[in-house]
This record gives structure tokens, sequence and C-alpha cells, in this order.
């Protein structure tokens, strides 16, 4: 009997595929689709302190090899999605959640998590160290001393499961530097890779999205090799304990089986989900069972990680 389930940390899941922070997350409705589709999981949309309009529209624009996006951290707050899955947690049937969250700053950070710590919340964090889109504010995961300082203070008050959400690395010597300082810290997982920052699509002479003048985060089709790279990278070089998850250019269960083949425990889905709605957990979840039954893979774990090099 052919499974695509999974466990990150101590939680288990029904299938591996879930969507990406930012898609089908902003709103309990849109969390709720998730919850009832194929998907074995959803995170939220990254929350802030306090509830925010994000930047201007258009915002958002798919283009034909995926999808550029500068919203701006648009969300209703941490507090709201935080109610929400402790309200699911409560429930007999629910599935296991992941709450995103990021400060606009690390002291707003540490206010967010502490109050998360204080909470009756029990599952699985997701720290945004990678929003390319908010002026003003760089890619935290791209400044390795403020990335371990922010850890080390999470790490001294921060007692449940913690992942981080990743930008992509382009180079070898940062990977290396990041595995480094992620193998500090006792964390649950990385997530491999949010959108690769400050892309530029142009539609005749203009720019296809408002905010910072078109410069907006890539996703789709463009990224799945970088994305690709990243879980490799640091699957080859993180502890054995903090797993990885997939996330990048993900539209078929082809392209979720090499996330896995790469070294990922679970495999998020955005700009495509996006775009064909929640009905592409089914599909691809089925794809992705068609392809281990041609191979005679049962679980995940039969082929998680054993990438082939060329002798
Ligand atoms: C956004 O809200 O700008 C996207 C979030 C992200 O890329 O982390």
């Amino acid at each position: 009997m052919v499974s695509t389930a999974t466990q990150i940390a101590n939680f288990n899941f029904d299938n591996c595929l879930m969507n990406a922070a930012g898609v089908y997350c902003m709103t309990r409705e849109e969390l709720e689709q998730v919850e009832n589709s194929a998907a074995g999981s959803f995170v939220t949309k990254t929350g802030t302190l306090e509830a925010r309009a994000g930047n201007p529209e258009p915002r958002y624009v798919d283009t034909e090899l995926g999808s550029i996006n500068s919203m701006g951290l648009p969300n209703n707050g941490f507090e709201y999605y935080l109610d929400y899955v402790i309200e699911l947690q409560n429930q007999a049937d629910s599935k296991n959640h992941f709450l995103s969250l990021v400060g606009l700053s690390p002291a707003e950070t540490h206010i967010i998590l502490k109050k998360v710590q204080e909470s009756d919340y029990q599952g699985l964090v997701e720290l945004n160290l990678s929003c390319p889109n908010v002026p003003g504010k760089p890619q935290i995961a791209y400044d390795f001393e403020t990335t371990t300082e922010i850890l080390t203070e999470v790490f001294s008050y921060f007692t449940k499961p913690l992942g981080v959400k990743l930008p992509p690395y382009f180079d070898i010597v940062h990977f290396d530097q990041a595995a480094a300082v992620f193998n500090q810290f006792p964390l649950a997982f990385v997530n491999c890779v949010n959108s690769i920052g400050n892309g530029l699509v142009i539609n005749d002479e203009t720019v296809v999205i408002k905010p910072k003048n078109g410069f907006g985060g890539l996703g789709g089709d463009y990224i799945k090799p970088t994305a690709l790279a990243n879980v490799h990278a640091f699957y080859q070089r993180l502890n054995p304990s903090i797993q990885i998850i997939g996330t990048g250019g993900v539209k078929s269960g082809r392209d979720a089986f090499e996330h896995i083949l790469c070294g990922a425990s679970m495999v998020q889905i955005g700009t495509a989900l996006q775009q064909e709605g929640p009905a592409i957990f089914q599909r691809v979840t089925d794809e992705l069972k068609a392809i281990m039954t041609e191979k005679g893979y049962e679980s995940l774990e039969d082929f998680r990680g054993k990438l082939n090099y060329i002798d």
C-alpha cells in the first residue's frame, strides 16, 4: 500500500503535501479550504504583531513561468492565526498545523514568540526569516550575524517545536555558512525556499506589480532548480534532527517526488495552489503515488534523500 504519510518532529501527517505560507492562508475561510482538502496540513499566513494591510495593488501577478509578488506581509495579526490553530487543536480529528510568524524587528519577533510560548498552542511554529517584500526590511536569513542573535535569544525562552523559512542561497560557501548557523540550534526543520527575492517582470514597457517599482519575489517554474538545490544542500549539511520542508516550483507529482528525492520530509505548494486551488492536493498526491508505485516505493523513506550522482 503506497503511502505519502510523513512526520515532522513528533507530528504525524497523513500526506506530505500542504500549502506554502502566503497562499490560501490569509483568512480562516481559506485555511478551512486547505484543511478540508487532501493536504496533510496547512501553514498560516505569516502573522506579525499587529494586522497589516500590506503593499499597494497590483501586488501579485501570474506569469508564463510562475508568479511575481510583493504582498508586503498583509495579515490579520498573529493572534488571529494563533486563536484559530488552538481552536482546531482542540478538535479531536484535527490535522497538525504550522503557525507562521515574524516581527518587523527582532524585539517584535520576541514579543510574538513569547506569547506563543505562553499560549495553549502545542503545534509547530515556522519563523519566517525570508520575506523579501517589506520596503526597508532586508531578508533576515541573508544576515548570518543577526540570524544567530535572533535564534540564540529565541531558544533561551522558546521550548515549542520551531523551524525557519529560508530564502534561497546561491553559493556553496553560503550553504556552508548558513548550515553552520542552523546546526547550533534545536530547530525542528528548515523550509527551503521562500520566493527568489526581487525579480522584475515587464509587460510591454511597464512593470507588472506596483510595489517597489515592480521588484518582487518569484515563484513557480522559475525557482524549482534553485529550491531543489537548497533542499539538497541543507539535507547534506544539517544535523539529521533538523528536517527539511521543500517549497518551490511544485505543480506535479514529479516535482514533489524530486523535492523528496533531494531530502524533503514535507512539500509545500505555493504558486500552483494559487492558480489551481485546493483541488491540486488530490491531483499531485495521485501523481506522486503513481510514480512511487511504478518505482516500487511504498513510503517516502524508501527514496527520501536518495538522489543519484553521476560518477
Ligand atoms: C509577502 O507577504 O510579501 C510574502 C511573504 C514572504 O515572502 O515571506
